[in-house]
């Protein structure tokens, strides 16, 4: 199952992605936004939490540029969102970084582009071996930084 979620800027891609996905029948889960202004914020944390609470798999985030929605994304524990323009970062956030959200830019890259890097997405696996101690290093960041937080209030 996967988890997709638009602002109002890359509603056309997201449709684009669905049809995409419809063609191959893979299930997704689609959080909004259907045409109406939205705050992309309120999309990524809904996609995300998805797949914090295990009914997805993987994610895809589309907006403007990918940028707010994965800044968004990447604020959620368990988060690791990549923008890609190109199929080389798609391949790699994949095999080395285990990225489990997808994020790209109506504005940025065109369809076809787009639908590809889909593909390259939801069919790479995780390398895993040193690449599994490095994405244990960014949970580990994860929770430094909720201590950094408490530790404020002593
Ligand atoms: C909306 O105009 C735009 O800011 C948004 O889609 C996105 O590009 C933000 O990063």
């Amino acid at each position: 199952m996967i988890a997709i979620g638009c602002d109002h800027a890359a509603v056309n891609l997201k449709n684009a992605i669905k049809a995409h996905l419809d063609e191959k029948n893979i299930l997704y889960l689609d959080l909004g936004t259907d045409g109406e202004a939205c705050d992309y914020p309120d999309i990524a944390e809904k996609v995300c939490n998805e797949i914090i609470y295990g009914t997805a798999e993987k994610g895809i985030l589309v907006c403007g540029t990918g940028v707010g929605m994965s800044i968004a994304a990447n604020k959620i524990k368990g988060i690791r969102a990549a923008v890609c323009n190109d199929c080389f970062s798609t391949r790699y956030t994949r095999k080395h970084n285990d990225a489990n959200v997808l994020c790209m830019g109506e504005r940025v890259i065109g369809t076809g582009l787009a639908l590809e890097l889909v593909d390259i997405f939801l069919e790479t696996e995780f390398e895993g071996g040193r690449h599994q101690r490095r994405v244990d290093k960014i949970t580990e960041l994860e929770a430094k930084s909720m201590l950094d937080g408490d530790e404020e209030e002593f």
